[in-house]
């Protein structure tokens, strides 16, 4: 079989530096993937695009169907729309799956943890529609449609079946936002009693929730979240098993499938070669996994198991970056986990 084609999109901050990393230990792991790279973010403005999201970068995920991506910055209470808003509306990328679990030799205060996040990803107060209402007031809208509730839940209870998963968790506010997140209970209620009854259902309110997940994660096993609430439970879970440096993510729509991961660019520490390329990294594994389902590729799950021995073996021998308590830059990660593949 030919080499997959898969768009990379370096992205901004630790980004280019992150996915330099992965690409290394990909080619390493002899992954069937050639890479189309794109611009997308500051990265696209610096290399002469008048946009932050170019045409051609959307042309070519919609083209090849899979894409690895690097964060992208977007400016605080000012400037343009956030780049990865627009990348998950414009493509209907609707699903962003973030699993979350411990990993041996990372050591946290919980054990045992292994959550998904199912994150709706293209309505609510996320998609940042706000207006000025009068010199005084500013608002912002959250949207929720049926179409879009009913949608991510029938992708999250076709998802928790075909990964053999036994419970379905919705995290809302409906007590407060009855009409919306009313909207959105409505539906995963619906879809549960339908056609998912064998599949365990619960609903928290999401500050109790929130409290639940710090003081025992493991009671939760997949969470379905709408957007804002599913960006911010994210990176509180992230904290659960070591932080936004082991936390992947994939955002799915019908056609096209963005893998990346949960963190940001993470200015702090651009340019330094201190930042963790795990989270992206597994993030490229979901992603070989994928292609290996999709695509009935078994040399991509092959490059994937390759992948995970080789970090799973590096992070139980202390080989680690900063952010886990180690002394390695990105790169040298790298070669540790390259060193450790089977
Ligand atoms: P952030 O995730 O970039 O950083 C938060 C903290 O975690 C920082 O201290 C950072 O150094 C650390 N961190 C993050 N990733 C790390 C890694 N791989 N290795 C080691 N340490 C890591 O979040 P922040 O600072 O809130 O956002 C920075 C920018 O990123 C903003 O412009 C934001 O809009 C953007 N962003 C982009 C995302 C995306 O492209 N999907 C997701 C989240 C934020």
């Amino acid at each position: 079989m030919n080499d997959h084609l898969a768009v990379l999109i370096p992205g901004d901050g630790i980004g280019p530096e992150v996915t330099a990393a992965v690409c290394r230990i990909l080619e390493a792991a002899k992954a069937p993937v050639a890479w189309i790279e794109r611009q997308a973010g500051l990265a696209a403005l610096h290399a002469g695009s008048r946009d932050v999201l170019p045409e051609e970068t959307l042309d070519a995920i919609t083209r090849y169907g899979v894409a690895l991506k690097g964060p992208c910055t977007t400016p605080v209470g000012e400037g343009f729309t956030s780049v990865n808003v627009q990348l998950r509306k414009r493509l209907d990328l609707y699903a962003a799956v973030r699993p979350v679990r411990n990993l041996d030799g990372v050591s946290t205060r919980f054990q045992d943890v292994d959550t998904i996040i199912i994150r709706e990803n293209t309505e609510g107060l996320y998609s940042g529609i706000e207006n000025q209402i009068t010199k005084d007031a500013v608002m912002s809208m959250k949207v929720a449609t049926e179409t879009a509730c009913r949608r991510i839940a029938h992708w999250s209870f076709r998802f928790a079946t075909r990964r053999g998963r036994r419970k379905i968790t919705v995290f809302h506010k409906a007590n407060i936002m009855k009409m919306t997140d009313g909207l959105f209970l409505r539906c995963a209620r619906h879809v549960h009693q339908q056609e998912y009854p064998n599949i365990e259902y619960q609903e928290m309110i999401i500050d109790a929730g929130c409290m639940k997940m710090v003081q025992d994660p493991t009671q939760f096993d997949i969470l379905l979240l709408e957007n804002l609430y599913g960006d911010v439970v994210s990176d509180l879970c992230a904290g659960l098993v070591g932080g936004l440096g082991v936390v992947p993510g994939a955002n799915f729509g019908d056609e096209q499938a963005v893998f990346e991961a949960v963190h940001g660019s993470a200015p702090d520490i651009a340019g330094q070669g201190l930042a963790n390329p795990l989270a992206l990294l597994m993030s490229a594994v979901m992603m070989l996994n994928h292609l290996a389902d999709t695509r009935h590729d078994e040399a991509c799950r092959k490059a994937a198991e390759r992948i995970k021995t080789g970090y799973n073996q590096a992070l139980k021998d202390d080989q680690k970056t900063r952010d886990l308590g180690g002394q390695l830059g990105t790169e040298a990660f790298a070669d540790a986990v390259i060193g450790r593949m089977a």
